[in-house]
């Protein structure tokens, strides 16, 4: 591969610079109308519909952005991640969280072994635990079965799996098999989340499962031992070996916290925390509420996104497309954030993880080479389930900030309802503003439409919207443990696919070490045994005053 340091010296990126100006003479409105255009401009596959007319784009546009994708070398980048290469170099990793949901059959070869086949001997682990767990064959101290899960971890050991549990709950299928069950999440180290956590529960039926795949996390060893306690104090020292099991690259402290190796649940490092849904970090905790036949199911429906992203050219590959579409947007239109909009009350947990896959990925100033980069790389993400969103802060994107949205819909809800003397369903009520909203912000209203509706000459500027704000519509066909694990799939590889395009490392975090190490330094002045009155040393003036303050308040 010819190396190029920065994908801003390329041809193709200046040519997509100079294009900005062919498209800030075009308006949606316009671009709408031409319906060739937006004949190409939808994909479909296995289920899914990608619409992505209302982006602010021409065929010319997709042209242009297919050369960076190869000025990028895009598809060696692809190659090299599924083909188990240290592609994370700054911490000299493979990054394989694809291997993860591979058929039993697959090869895939990372330092010399076959990933997929320690990646199944784990899955067979769950699957034999969570079948003796949930038949009542494995049970607590005082001999009652397990009934209630309580994952603690956070950040990737927590966003995806409660991503995925939240999407599932209301699906009829994993309502049935969930029956009597509870799952719930430990993630903030507040004990506020603990009391959250366990209030209602009986710690002899339930089953703590501690997630991290460092087992060195501050908030969730901290959490860990506090739920330690509330079972010890309830059962007993020797209660910790049937209550509480693990899921870590980190066995050996697993094992130093008192939990049986045994019960530990493994993952590598070759999966990066917030790709991690589909290790036992989520597997493990989702098969024990919903059983392991519908979680491999969720994994089934990722493995097809992996192998379309890996085998269908770049002009019908919907990761390539969003992800291409995203860099537009970033790079090129300056628009700095996206909205994550589905509709669909089941995915209001998308768009927490989707920052977490997102910006922790691509949040990141300089070149995978550790060169400055002189453009921004990352988006903001944030989202709401619509219609709520709308109801909160749609009135920016219409006419304040141009922020590209995602509007997600699902043609068959989980839960319909029908109401005798209403004109519609309420799924069909939740999905007319999912096919309304996209229209608003592209084709907006002008000052002549209301002069045409009578509206008072003062209203006019008020009431104008411009229109021309990009979004992409995607409809899943229901939302189903595979249909999730489609959508989880299409945005982890389009976050990687900017990533490749902004030559970037989207696997390693080191923005998130500072933060942890000063807090390092702080935890030593609250350190209960400090002795009353003891000077605060060693800050600034600010943190010595808010600090002082704290203890103060912790003394009285
Ligand atoms: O926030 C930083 C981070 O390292 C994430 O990348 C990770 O998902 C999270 O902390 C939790 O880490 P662990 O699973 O090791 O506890």
């Amino acid at each position: 591969m010819a190396s190029v340091s920065l994908i801003s010296d390329t041809y193709p990126w200046k040519d997509l610079k100079n294009h900005v100006v062919d498209i800030k003479n075009t308006h949606l409105r316009d671009l709408m109308n031409d319906v060739d255009r937006c004949k190409t401009m939808m994909v479909e596959f296995d289920g899914l519909l990608l619409d992505y007319s209302r982006q602010r784009v021409i065929q010319d546009t997709m042209g242009k952005l297919f050369a960076l994708a190869e000025a990028a070398h895009l598809k060696e980048k692809i190659n090299r991640m599924y083909n188990g290469e240290h592609i994370n170099s700054t911490e000299d990793r493979a990054v394989l969280h694809v291997a993860l949901r591979a058929s039993r059959d697959t090869v895939i070869n990372s330092d010399g072994k076959n990933v997929v086949s320690e990646v199944w001997k784990v899955l067979d682990k769950i699957k034999e635990f969570t079948e003796r767990v949930r038949s009542g064959a494995w049970v607590g101290a005082t001999g009652k079965a397990l009934k209630n899960v309580v994952a603690v971890g956070i950040g990737g050991s927590f966003l995806g799996p409660l991503f995925v549990h939240t999407a599932l709950q209301t699906d009829p299928e994993a309502v049935a098999s969930a029956k009597g069950r509870q799952l719930r999440f430990l993630a903030n180290v507040d004990p506020i989340d603990v009391a959250r956590s366990i209030t209602g529960l009986d710690p002899e039926t339930t089953l703590v499962v501690v997630v991290s795949k460092t087992f060195t996390t501050a908030e969730t060893m901290l959490n860990a031992r506090t739920l330690r306690e509330w079972i010890i104090a309830a059962l007993g020292p020797q209660a910790v070996a049937k209550h509480m099991v693990a899921v870590s690259t980190n066995i050996t402290l697993v094992e130093k916290f008192g939990i049986d190796p045994n019960n530990a649940f493994a993952f590598w490092d070759w999966v990066g925390g917030r790709y991690s849904v589909c290790s036992a970090v989520g597997v493990l905790p989702l098969s024990l509420q919903y059983g392991f036949s519908l979680v491999r199911k969720f994994l089934d429906g990722a493995l097809s996104i992996d192998k379309h992203f890996y085998s269908t050219p770049f002009e019908k590959n919907i990761p390539v497309l969003v992800g291409l579409l995203s860099v537009w947007n970033v790079s090129f239109l300056g628009s700095p954030a996206r909205a994550i909009l589905p509709y669909s009350q089941a995915l209001e947990k998308l768009a927490p993880h989707i920052q977490q896959v997102s910006m922790e990925s691509n949040g990141k100033g300089v070149s995978i080479d550790g060169v400055p980069l002189p453009f921004e790389a990352g988006e903001i993400d944030f989202g709401e389930p619509g219609t709520n969103g709308q109801h909160s802060f749609y009135q920016l994107i219409h006419q304040g900030r141009i922020v590209p949205c995602d509007f997600i819909g699902v043609l068959k809800s989980q839960q319909p309802v029908y109401l005798k003397g209403e004109t519609v369903s309420n799924h069909d009520e939740l999905m007319s503003n999912f096919f309304a909203q996209p229209d608003a912000l592209a084709y907006g209203k002008t000052p002549e439409e209301l002069l045409q509706e009578n509206v008072p000459k003062h209203l006019i500027p008020h009431k104008t919207f411009s229109g021309n704000r990009p979004s992409l519509s995607l409809l899943l066909p229901s939302l189903n443990a595979y249909n999730i694990g489609q959508l989880l799939a299409i945005y982890e590889h389009r976050i990687a696919v900017e990533g490749f395009i902004w030559g970037i490392n989207s696997f390693d975090q080191w923005g998130v070490e500072l933060g942890k190490s000063l807090a390092t330094r702080v935890r030593k002045q609250l350190n209960l045994s400090r002795t009353k009155g003891d000077p605060v040393e060693g800050f600034n003036h600010s943190t010595t005053t808010l600090l002082s303050k704290y203890l103060e308040a912790k003394s009285s």
